[in-house]
């Protein structure tokens, strides 16, 4: 809000929105993200403009700020680097090497193991899809010049093989910007992304739907035992729809807006 309400840039505000949410621990983006079965933190982040400039991280380890790393991609000519890869590269643009675990993490990872090792798994997690969310973060925004952005930031779910990469950098399933709107969603990257959610959202508002008619478009395209939570802008005002308890998705919408 600092940001736009002193006249910067939507893609800016988003950056600094997220920066917040991955430097606070209780949250699954940067410090806190889970961690993968091996013990490790791979994170993924993406940002996306009104103009569909974008830049995005995936399976990145040892940065604080992900979505810093992203912004640094969006200004070369490429959209997403990789593993050791993206590492490298941000350890060139200055990001420093950084432990994003904690305590809860640790903790985390120790209850998932405990319930891989009893055989304590629901159907879904035997398959690694875990229900349990653990709040990826996301944030859209529109600056006074009426332009968009949007930016995702998480550690992934519970129960992730290493490598696994969800929705959450991939243009077009965890966000979607354009001059009409922006959107950010989360919930289950793999169903996420074999509907391309962000996209059909935001062709919906293209359309002409209001944005919570089109978040809850999207909402419909799934069942209801995958967790989804869809956050929608546009020059009319802003929409969310979310099959669970997604309270920091929607009080991050009311205050983005
Ligand atoms: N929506 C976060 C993920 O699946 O990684």
């Amino acid at each position: 809000m600092e940001v736009l309400t002193r006249g910067g840039r939507a893609l800016d505000s988003v950056v600094e929105a997220i920066v917040v949410l991955e430097d606070d621990p209780r949250l699954n983006a940067g410090t806190g993200s889970r961690m993968r079965i091996d013990g490790r933190i791979q994170m993924d982040a993406a940002l996306m403009n009104w103009d569909r400039e974008a830049g995005s991280v995936a399976a990145i380890e040892e940065v604080k700020n992900p979505i810093r790393v992203a912004y640094d991609v969006l200004k070369t000519p490429h959209i997403l680097l990789v593993g050791p890869d993206a590492i490298a590269f941000a350890r060139s643009k200055g990001h420093a090497r950084y432990d994003p675990s904690t305590p809860d993490s640790r903790r985390h990872l120790e209850e998932s193991l405990e319930k891989i090792r009893n055989g304590r798994l629901p159907r879904y997690a035997r398959k690694w899809k875990g229900v349990a969310l653990h709040d990826t973060v996301g944030a859209v925004a529109r600056d006074r010049r009426g332009h968009f952005a949007t930016g995702s930031s998480t550690g992934g779910l519970a129960f992730m093989l290493p490598g696994r990469v969800g929705d959450s950098p991939i243009v077009g399933a965890g966000l979607y910007a354009g001059p009409r709107g922006a959107v950010s969603v989360t919930g289950i990257g793999e169903e996420i992304i074999k509907q391309v959610l962000s996209k059909f959202v935001y062709d919906r508002i293209a359309d002409g739907l209001s944005p919570q008619a089109a978040a809850d478009r999207g909402l419909a395209l799934f069942p209801q035992d995958v967790p989804i939570g869809i956050l929608a802008l546009t020059s009319r005002g802003w929409g969310e729809s979310c099959n669970r308890d997604m309270a920091f998705f929607a009080s991050s919408a009311r205050r983005t807006f």
